[in-house]
């Protein structure tokens, strides 16, 4: 009799045939600008570790003092007995941080995003997102009975037909979703007209910072950067990126707040994350806030790569942030390239479908403050000779 799970097997095959498939490569310490990957010295490239806060010893520090006063773990779901003075420290710290009324964390940026929505919308709502919005939005739209209205990519006359369409329905609620920067290709949301879009026709605005936190808005996020802080009705973001920690977070009304924890699935059907983990954030949030070099440095390393690799013949498509994707078209070529730059030194990944539209393959390039012009400098040496090899330039 056939193996039930044979098509497993089959399906990982046909996947790699395509050069779908991820080759997971374990750093052996941590995640900086130059790092040890499987006993190789690297540049780190592929990481979201924009303002270098992941091994910043005063993170470090304040994990150890958090372990050391609350024990490794929460011991319970926040709903429950899981919430420690640190984590409300914490929630204390988002609010004003995002210049917002109250703030909250969560497990993860994903559980913000697959617990929240289907919360904010259901049947008689329409929830409108942008097409290329971050899997985890996708998630949380499909959790609920909501209508849907997708956008072309930033492209605000679509978005506007479709406002004008909801006016025919009499819907409820309506709610824009967009990412702040869009993950993939390092875009920024066209925030001010996406605000004003909305409050012209009366809908609600939810935005994905995660790639805009440490980076747009001096640090703060894109809700800074537009002068939205008080305008948008749904911040949500992560610790895991710019700030070095892990963990999500929301930031809104006080309504908000409460009404997110006391319905996200993902919040009360799931464990606090460590206090330790809390105490990091904190101090990463402090540390941004007095340390705007680090925001600065990132900003000049941006500039400065995307020039110079630009100037190499490499497509950068449409970036505005420190994700600068060059861009090579067909899966397996990306991955033959990663790999050439990995035998260089650069550790980069190759991003490929389904996390984009096949033929749009692309190596995501990510800037960090903590580079060095020396270390861009080799990053652009081991582009132009791979990329002379490939036939890439
Ligand atoms: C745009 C965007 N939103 C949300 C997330 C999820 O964040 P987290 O890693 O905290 O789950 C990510 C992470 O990949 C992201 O890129």
């Amino acid at each position: 009799m056939k193996e039930k799970t044979e098509f497993l097997e089959r399906e990982y095959k046909n996947m790699l045939e395509r050069g779908e498939t991820w080759t997971i490569r374990s750093l052996n310490g941590p995640s900086q600008p130059h790092v040890i990957v499987e006993g190789r010295k690297c540049i780190m490239l592929a990481s979201n570790n924009y303002l270098n806060l992941a091994n910043d010893p005063r993170l470090k520090e304040a994990t150890i003092k958090a372990i050391e006063m609350y024990g490794a773990g929460a011991g319970s779901d926040w709903s429950i007995a899981g919430c420690m003075d640190v984590h409300q420290e914490l929630n204390k710290k988002i609010a004003e941080f995002k210049r917002t009324e109250a703030g909250i964390t969560y497990q993860t940026g994903y559980a913000v995003n697959a617990g929240l929505i289907p919360q904010l919308a259901g049947k008689g709502d329409i929830l409108i997102s942008d097409a290329l919005n971050h899997g985890s939005i996708i998630d949380g739209v499909r959790l609920t009975k909501a209508d849907r209205g997708i956008y072309a990519h930033s492209n605000m006359g679509e978005l506007e037909t479709v406002l004008k369409n909801t006016e025919k329905k009499d819907y409820r609620r309506t709610i824009i979703l967009t990412d702040g920067v869009f993950s993939m290709d390092g875009d920024i949301a066209k925030m001010d007209e996406i605000q004003k879009l909305a409050d012209e026709y009366g809908a609600m605005t939810y935005v994905d910072d995660a790639h805009g936190e440490g980076v747009l808005g001096g640090g703060r996020g894109i809700a800074t950067e537009f002068d939205l802080e008080k305008k948008i009705d749904f911040q949500m973001g992560t610790f895991s990126k710019a700030f070095g920690s892990f963990g999500g977070m929301l930031a809104g009304s006080e309504a908000l707040i409460k009404y997110a924890y006391n319905t996200s699935r993902t919040w009360l059907l799931s464990a606090a994350f460590p206090p330790h983990v809390a105490a990091a954030s904190l101090a990463a949030l402090n540390i941004v806030e007095k340390e705007p070099e680090r925001v600065k440095k990132l900003w000049e390393n941006t500039k400065y790569f995307k020039k110079e690799i630009e100037s190499l013949g490499f497509d950068t498509g449409r970036t505005q942030t420190p994700i600068i994707p060059s861009m090579i078209g067909e899966s397996k070529k990306t991955q033959e390239l990663a790999k050439k730059l990995y035998d260089e030194g650069i550790f980069c990944l190759a991003i490929v479908f389904p996390m984009v539209a096949r033929g749009k393959a692309r190596i995501r390039n990510q800037m960090n403050a903590g580079m060095s012009r020396e270390d861009l400098d080799e990053i652009l040496r081991a582009y132009e000779k791979c990329g002379k090899e490939l036939g890439i330039i």
